[in-house]
């Protein structure tokens, strides 16, 4: 396990260095992260560059045996190359070109900005790619943050239609695969074609769910430039990005592939103020925890994500150390919650913590935002926290390298995500919140989870949810079939297999090429507005009550006879679909699929995962009350505890008191 924080040298004097790197070490801390901003620093005009800086800075910290993570800059072109090259700047969906004065303003199509990157970059990896103080890089700073992930500027015009040519190689293809008979959108040439914003009525949803594949696409080869570049000059250093957490608008799962691991930045105070009303639905609201420690279902949902980005430990490339300055009220902290934040860290499988940041800025944007020092340079909360820390050190280091195994997942899958954005048909039918929903109910369960895209290994679980499988496939199912053949658990939900890849509807029944594996067909749906539910009845305990936002009828389907192979769980009481069939069950192989009918609650979810946690032989915990976590780093179960009350809990046949915002942990060998 490593503690690190996230430095800024260039904003204070060369004097100060060595107090800091000083400081930096007797509080624990072995990792700095520094640079990522600091191209103005490197290169004050174009190809004049200064290292002097950065060479003592790094001298100055490798001296007192501090490792340095370096940020590639390109998150904040200077002014220079701004005025020079003015095209770089990117083009938001009204229109408008951004303006320099903040960061991420660029274009990852554009052609000069790529120029100075690859630049830049190779200079950097030319010069510390082999200074042994430098462990591994950060590209650039959080992908797609401010609002940046898609840019509609001319460069992306035209490097739209290039993706456009290699994906359906004639005009023909396209229009078949987007439908564009519909309004009379036929082209006769790619060149025809625009980005979808700024039209006057809603866009051809096809043409949409492209042109943000295209902008996805866009960032990972972006990304894959200074892969090539760190690679090839600084081979024996990681590469990683630090992601942002539970983001709706890149496919973080493809942009981790090419990386050594992923990492993320974890604001638990802001995510629980920016991130609730997204994630819970209005007929389920946050929970009330306390309003300096954040929201732990949120903070666990990203934890999840980052692990399941490559099915293996991360770092948490930024953690909170203090109060922000983004949210919308700011909260201070308390004693005690940088060590249970970096607990939970740990527990969910992180390798390395790196606090954010060293000390508070006397300018610039974040002058409201805490760092370890306060502004003065004196101790603030975090570094005497991190002194606290110190007597454990040990024992975290054990656990976080003790294997994290999942035996649950939940398919976080961005096409599905990114097309059921435009089209939700219901207000308050949310791809993520459907999936906070699962998460909670496998958290409350204390069942580790992990969140995977699709095409991850399936294999090593014995639970999967498809909350939405919106976006059907051949293969997807043949993926399903092989992991369910071979004993797998998988449920499906709602609107799963409504839609092909190129996002139009499946001329099949539903759920399109899921049929035959499920054993089911919808007959019918039904969007329910708030003032209505049809009753549910079941003999699965707790799954009876009201089915809200979204309700379909099933009925057995069997492609090769009259046999009824599915069993019937749930059956609608009430409504339009009275009687018939809300949940299925069908035998795989050696596993099971199942279906079911309606958007749960979570407490419903959590009945569900009982049922199928209890066929799977997972271990699960009925009662743990809310604001707990369990975690699992075997041989270790570890008990956060985020309330302001002690909990005793029964856990592993023992009973067991976690003080508030306190830890225990519970060693199955001892
Ligand atoms: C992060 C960002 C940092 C800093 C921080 C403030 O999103 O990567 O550079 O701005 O937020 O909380
Ligand atoms: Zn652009």
């Amino acid at each position: 396990m490593r503690f690190g924080v996230c430095y800024y040298p260039e904003h204070w004097p060369a004097e100060r260095w060595s107090i800091d790197a000083r400081l930096m070490r007797e509080s624990g801390l072995s990792i700095v992260r520094i640079g990522e901003f600091a191209w103005a620093h490197i290169e004050p005009s174009e190809r004049q560059y200064e290292w002097d800086w950065l060479d003592q800075v790094i001298e100055t910290l490798a001296e007192v045996g501090l490792e340095i993570v370096l940020g590639t800059p390109t998150a904040a072109p200077p002014a220079w190359l701004v005025k020079a090259y003015p095209d770089v700047l990117p083009v938001d969906a009204n229109g408008r070109q951004r303006r320099f004065g903040s960061r991420r303003h660029y274009c990852s199509n554009n052609s000069n900005f790529r120029h100075h990157t690859e630049r830049v970059v190779t200079n950097l990896a030319k010069r510390y790619g082999e200074n042994p103080a430098v462990i591994g890089w950060q590209i650039d700073n959080e992908f797609g943050c401010h609002g940046t992930a898609r840019c509609y500027c001319r460069n992306c015009i035209i490097a739209f239609r290039q993706w456009l040519k290699i994906k359906y190689q004639t005009v023909d293809k396209l229009n078949e695969a987007w439908g564009t008979t519909f309004w009379s959108q036929v082209y006769t040439d790619l060149d025809q074609i625009e980005p979808p914003n700024l039209t006057v009525a809603e866009a051809n949803p096809s043409h949409i769910l492209d042109y943000v594949r295209f902008s996805s696409d866009s960032w990972m080869a972006y990304q894959q430039l200074q892969i090539d570049l760190l690679r090839k000059f600084s081979p024996g250093q990681f590469v990683t990005h630090n992601f942002l957490s539970n983001f709706p608008n890149l496919d973080v799962y493809a942009m981790a592939k090419p990386l050594d691991f992923a990492s993320w930045d974890s604001y638990p105070t802001g995510h629980a103020e920016v991130q609730a009303s997204r994630l819970y639905s209005p007929n389920d609201q946050s929970p009330n925890y306390m309003f300096d420690i954040g929201d732990p279902a949120i903070t666990s949902l990203s934890h999840n994500i980052t692990r399941g980005q490559k099915q293996r430990t991360f770092w948490v490339m930024e953690q909170q150390c203090g109060n922000i300055n983004w949210g919308k009220y700011n909260t201070g902290i308390r004693p005690g919650t940088v060590r249970l934040w970096t607990w939970h860290a740990i527990s969910s499988g992180a390798e390395a913590v790196i606090y954010f940041r060293w000390r508070a800025s006397l300018f610039g944007h974040e002058q409201h935002h805490s760092g370890l020092l306060k502004h003065d340079g004196s101790q603030d909360i975090g570094y005497q926290e991190l002194i606290n820390m110190q007597d454990e050190l040990p024992e975290m280091t054990e656990i976080a390298s003790s294997p994290h195994n999942s035996k649950a997942a939940i398919l976080l899958d961005y096409n599905s995500l990114w097309a059921l954005q435009q089209q939700p048909h219901h207000k308050d039918f949310d791809y993520f919140s459907h999936l906070f929903i699962y998460h909670r109910a496998f958290q409350q369960l204390g069942i580790p989870t992990d969140v995977v895209s699709p095409d991850a290994d399936l294999s090593r679980y014995k639970i999967v949810i498809a909350h939405t499988q919106w976006l059907g496939s051949e293969s997807l199912a043949k993926t399903f079939k092989s992991y369910t053949e071979k004993g797998g658990i998988l449920l499906l939900g709602v609107r799963s297999g409504f839609k092909t890849s190129t996002n139009i509807v499946t001329a099949d029944g539903l759920p399109g090429p899921f049929r035959d594996l499920l054993g089911t067909t919808v007959t019918s749906w039904f969007a329910l507005p708030p003032e209505a539910s049809f009753d549910i009845e079941s003999d699965i305990p707790g799954l009876t009550g009201p089915a809200s936002i979204w309700a379909e009828s099933l009925e057995p389907y069997s492609k090769v006879s009259n046999r009824i192979m599915v069993k019937a769980l749930a059956r609608f009481a009430s409504g339009p679909f009275s009687s018939q069939i809300a949940l299925t069950e069908h035998e795989v192989g050696d596993g099971r699929a199942f279906y079911l009918g309606w958007y749960p609650t979570v407490t419903q979810a959590k009945a569900l995962l009982i049922h199928l946690a209890s066929i799977a032989g997972l271990t699960f915990y009925e009662e743990l009350p809310s604001g707990m976590v369990v975690n699992q780093r075997d041989p270790y179960t570890i008990l956060l505890n985020f309330t302001e009350q002690p909990i005793t809990v029964n856990i592993t046949g023992q009973k067991v008191t976690i003080d508030q915002k306190d830890v225990a942990i519970i060693n199955s060998t001892a």
